[in-house]
């Protein structure tokens, strides 16, 4: 499994702790490291990393910031990313077996390193359970693409309409 990981200035306190716990889960990790390159701040680096995951660069991602909930919602904005924010290790499991979640997002300010290594090597461990699960995911998936659709639809009428109106 390669793993990406990146986190903001509040997220830095833990991100090494992370790197280390997968190091020793002998999970491969890349650290993206964005705001090393230019000044950016949580929502460029978790739609950077969020992007990587789309194009199948990496299986999934960590992301780390105060709370961990802007990396989550800048994250699923991307078109086949699932992100969510797990504190605990119950919750870090259904977010494979359950939500098919590529993307793992952490709060540096919310969860201690020792609870937040349980919580990243639950999260590893665990698969997609498909089962009972599996309408639900793609009825996600389907609202996604109806949304992209409608999206799609609404500017290019927004278009017409101008190009009419004048
Ligand atoms: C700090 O910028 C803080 O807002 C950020 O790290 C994160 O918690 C946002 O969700």
């Amino acid at each position: 499994m390669k793993i990406a990981i990146d986190c903001d200035d509040a997220g830095l306190p833990l991100k090494q702790a992370i790197i280390d716990q997968l190091h020793a889960l002998n999970v491969e990790v890349t650290d993206l490291n964005l705001s090393a390159q230019r000044k950016v701040d949580y929502p460029d680096i978790g739609y950077n990393l969020a992007k990587k995951i789309a194009a199948k660069e990496f299986d999934r991602g960590i992301l780390i910031c105060g709370t961990g909930l802007g990396m989550a919602m800048v994250a699923n904005k991307v078109e086949g990313v699932f992100a969510g924010t797990c504190h605990d290790v119950f919750s870090a499991e259904r977010l494979c077996k359950s939500n098919n979640a590529q993307v793992l997002t952490l709060g540096a300010r919310v969860i201690g390193p020792e609870l937040a290594k349980m919580t990243v090597a639950a999260w590893v461990k665990s698969e997609f359970e498909a089962g009972r699960s599996l309408p639900k995911v793609q009825r996600m998936r389907e609202l996604e693409q109806e949304e992209l659709a409608q999206t799609k639809e609404g500017s290019s009428s927004g278009s017409n309409a101008k190009t009419s109106c004048c």
